[in-house]
């Protein structure tokens, strides 16, 4: 078999390429080690920064976004019971939309006509530094090959692609942080309009939604936490516990549908091109997720490879994918600074200490009180960086 492209992984970063790609008339093919059921089960963040909503109306993935999604003027952020609105729209002039990632994959796989082959097994990827590279994979016990031009690795951190460049080609970057945020979706009204983001002395918390009668929390645990330890009725009273009164008041409870454990870290690998193959989304970084950047930067990743791939294939020039990976770490690097700050100000962490807590307290006291502050919040979280 033969394709121009090959991208390995259907998530969202892999499914946005296609549909850039397919829009363009450049012949890609995906490979999903998965079943569709299985990446649409997967429960993931949902905020989307202007550029994402932006992208997703220009291929025609935008209608259920616009017409069951929410746009956010602001978001509040709560310390030890003290509350600041941030108005991202006064501020700054620019909302967020409130869309699952689930659903944004949904859209994007709805849309796909071209080929996307899932349960491939065994993904070994071959002569990306040459001029002929080819991908092989075996779908129910036969062996396949397809020849291509380029590899796109959107297949996450755990993929392939990423472990197939050899080890003195990459560098990579990460912090691991000492804690995980424990996650319950529940089919109860949110707490609040909008998102809080809230640093109790007893951790973090979030109250965040994904529809007028479904709800998402999360309370910072520590690293080494089990899912079995944690009740329900234990994560409500955590949760309260770490929210103003007048936020924990709001709280509506209930059974969890669904209850996870996410470690935190940020990660980055450098260079993302090897050849013919480039690496985008959770393939080349990894951001904790206190920023809301992971989608996000999975979205402006492809949307760069999308424009340097059909630069070489269609206008036969070689200055986009050559700029790929300079301009793309560029965005990359400064998402990876908002979402470590953001975390830093928000959790506690275990060896911090007492002069910790008071230069987070400051931290706070500061954003508090200066419209600047507010305004950099304001634009990193919204995406104008
Ligand atoms: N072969 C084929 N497919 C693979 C392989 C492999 N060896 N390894 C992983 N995959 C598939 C996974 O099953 C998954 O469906 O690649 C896909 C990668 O999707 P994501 O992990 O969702 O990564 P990405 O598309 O980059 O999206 C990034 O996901 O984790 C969130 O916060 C993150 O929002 C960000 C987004
Ligand atoms: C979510 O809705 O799951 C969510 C929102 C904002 C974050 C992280 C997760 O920063």
């Amino acid at each position: 078999m033969r394709h121009q492209v090959v991208i390995i992984g259907a998530g969202p970063a892999g499914l946005m390429l296609g549909r850039l790609l397919e829009i363009a008339g450049v012949d890609a093919v995906i490979l999903e080690q998965r079943s569709p059921e299985y990446v649409l089960g997967r429960i993931r963040a949902g905020v989307l920064e202007q550029g994402s909503v932006d992208l997703l109306r220009r291929v025609g993935a935008g209608g259920r976004m616009d017409s069951e999604g929410h746009l956010h003027a602001g978001a509040s952020f709560e310390f030890d019971g003290d509350a600041l609105r941030i108005d991202f729209a006064e501020l700054v002039g620019r909302q967020v939309m409130v869309y699952g990632q689930t659903e944004v994959t949904r859209d994007l796989m709805a849309l796909r006509c071209a080929p996307t082959i899932y349960g491939a097994e065994d993904v070994a990827l071959h002569d990306f530094g040459g001029a002929a590279p080819y991908v092989t994979y075996r779908k129910d016990g036969v062996e396949q090959r397809i020849d291509c031009d380029f590899i796109a690795g959107c297949d996450g951190f755990h993929g392939v692609s990423r472990a197939s460049v050899p080890a003195g080609a990459i560098t990579e970057f990460q912090r691991v942080y000492p804690f995980g945020w424990l996650g319950v979706l529940v089919d109860q009204p949110p707490a609040a309009d909008e998102l809080v983001y809230a640093h109790h002395a007893r951790g973090f918390a979030l109250c965040s939604q994904r529809s007028p009668s479904r709800s998402r929390y999360y309370v910072q645990v520590g690293a080494d936490e089990k899912l079995a330890d944690w009740s329900d009725d234990r994560f409500w009273d955590e949760l309260r516990a770490r929210l103003s009164p007048k936020v924990a008041a709001a709280v509506q409870t209930g059974a969890a549908i669904e209850k996870s454990i996410a470690p935190l870290r940020s990660f980055v690998a450098e260079p993302l091109r090897f050849g013919r193959l480039f690496l985008a989304g959770d393939a080349a970084h990894i951001v904790p997720p206190t920023g809301a950047k992971g989608l996000n930067l999975a979205m402006s990743d492809v949307e760069m490879l999308g424009d340097a791939l059909i630069e070489a294939l269609v206008e036969r020039s070689d200055a986009g994918i050559d700029a790929y990976s300079a301009r793309v770490l560029r965005r990359i690097w400064k998402a990876e600074r908002f979402s470590w700050w953001m975390t830093n100000l928000l959790h506690v962490f275990p060896d911090g200490g007492d002069f910790g807590r008071r230069i987070q307290r400051a931290e706070f006291d500061y954003l508090a009180g200066s419209r600047a502050a507010q305004q950099s919040l304001a634009e990193n979280y919204t995406g104008a960086f």
